[in-house]
């Protein structure tokens, strides 16, 4: 099928972003909301966006309003009868996303397709509750939506293969690069991300060392930014959410810093309003170190700080994705690159695996196990693997054949 319309629903940073990739690849898209006043901020977001490429002299004016003149707001559903997708956008409650489907099914035509940008809510979930399961399907974005290539494509336990060819085609004609994802909690790439983050947060309520220093270690791994820095953007309500979630599935190893529910709980929610694990604004408010020190039970005053102590997890969490199948190694990679910025002459968690040598990488996770504890316990892969004679590049063999 040809997407020739297609509709936003929640006009936020994600959902108005969205909507902006939509309109530049010359399709025409609804941004709904609840509210006008949302509407008229969602359109505005959009409409920055673009004066951001104007200002640059990357696109011209009138280039720019043909562009807007693709986007309409919306607070109901009149417009939606001739639409080819909706992508929902809107909070993380299941029941919501649910009743919102169910409401669209009844105005939508026949055989349009429900895509949930849903960060980590089960997709066979949400589908049940719809008549056509077939047609729902996750169309995972990632923040800045604008910017970063990836879009995780992930299919409930009832999508047709058609709904999955026809979101992956129009991924691309966004001119994004769509991964299959097998369905599970975090999918690919939060469920890889999310480690890597979490033990920002924990080496910094251990007092290991300070935000800046931290970031400033993985900007130099080759990061784009800073895991704490990236918290903020993300924000630290979403990356609570997310955190429960994985941990809910995965366990102890994915239990949340609990600087996390401190910074929350004070209303420091990253960039969103003005402070997060950094400062972004002159308001007075509780300061960082304070919240560090509510913390109990830190286990240690002082710990040891590495790069390593956030890499390391991130790949250990890839070899499990890998070994449950939830995507193949080529696209592990791929989605780390294209959805997080990974440095690329690293070429993704696996690859940077077999550079540096998968026993390198067993044994760094055995003695981060010794000295943090055991979320850093080495997934049964690793240890065949090493045991296999299978060591990466200098071996000729790893998680890829050189
Ligand atoms: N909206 C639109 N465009 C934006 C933008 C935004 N919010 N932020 C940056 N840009 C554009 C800039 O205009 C610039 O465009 P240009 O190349 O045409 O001039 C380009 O992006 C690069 O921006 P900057 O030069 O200002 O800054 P950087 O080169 O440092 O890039 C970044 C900024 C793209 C945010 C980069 O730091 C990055 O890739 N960070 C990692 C982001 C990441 O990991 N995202 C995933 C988060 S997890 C997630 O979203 C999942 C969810 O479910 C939780």
């Amino acid at each position: 099928m040809y997407i020739y319309k297609a509709a936003v629903i929640g006009a936020g940073t994600m959902g108005a972003g969205i909507a902006q990739v939509i309109t530049y690849s010359g399709l025409p898209v609804i941004l709904r909301d609840m509210n006008q006043e949302a509407v008229d901020r969602g359109l505005a977001t959009v409409r920055k966006i673009y004066q951001n490429r104007v200002d640059k002299g990357k696109m011209t004016e009138s280039e720019m309003e043909q562009k807007m003149a693709l986007v309409s707001g919306a607070t109901d559903n009149s417009g939606f009868s001739d639409v080819d997708i909706v992508i929902e956008a809107i909070y993380e409650d299941i029941a919501v996303k649910q009743k919102l489907f169910q409401e669209l099914e009844s105005v939508c035509p026949e055989g349009c397709i429900f895509a949930s940008n849903t960060s980590s809510l089960p997709i066979s979930a949400i589908a049940s509750a719809t008549k056509k399961p077939d047609k729902v399907i996750g169309m995972h974005f990632f923040n800045p939506a604008p910017v970063m290539k990836l879009i995780e494509v992930i299919p409930g336990l009832g999508t047709s293969d058609e709904t999955i060819d026809d979101v992956v085609l129009f991924s691309e004609s966004l001119r994004k690069i769509p991964i299959r994802v097998q369905e599970c909690a975090g999918f690919l790439v939060n469920r890889l991300l999310m480690p890597y983050l979490n033990e920002a947060a924990i080496a910094l309520q251990e007092g290991a060392e300070p935000a800046k220093s931290i970031d400033a270690a993985l900007v130099d791994f080759g990061m784009p930014m800073g895991p704490l820095t990236l918290f903020d953007m993300v924000g630290i309500d979403v990356s609570v959410k997310v955190s429960d979630i994985l941990h809910d599935a995965y366990g102890p190893r994915a239990t949340a810093a609990a600087i996390l529910r401190e910074l929350e709980k004070a209303n420091r929610l990253g960039t969103k309003n003005g402070a997060g694990f950094y400062e972004y604004d002159d308001e007075k408010r509780e300061d960082l170190q304070i919240l560090i020190d509510k913390v109990e039970n830190k286990g240690v005053e002082k710990s040891e700080f590495s790069a390593n102590r956030l890499i390391m997890p991130m790949i250990n969490e890839a070899v499990i994705s890998l070994q449950e199948g939830v995507a193949s190694a080529e696209d592990i990679d791929i989605a780390m690159m294209a959805g997080t910025g990974f440095p690329q002459d690293k070429g993704g968690p696996l690859h940077y695996a077999d550079q540096i040598g998968v026993d390198v990488v067993l044994s760094e996770l055995e003695s981060l196990t010794k000295a943090h504890g055991e979320r850093f316990w080495p997934a049964p892969m690793l240890k065949r693997m090493v045991l296999g004679g299978y060591l990466g590049e200098k071996a000729g063999k790893g998680f890829f054949h050189y």
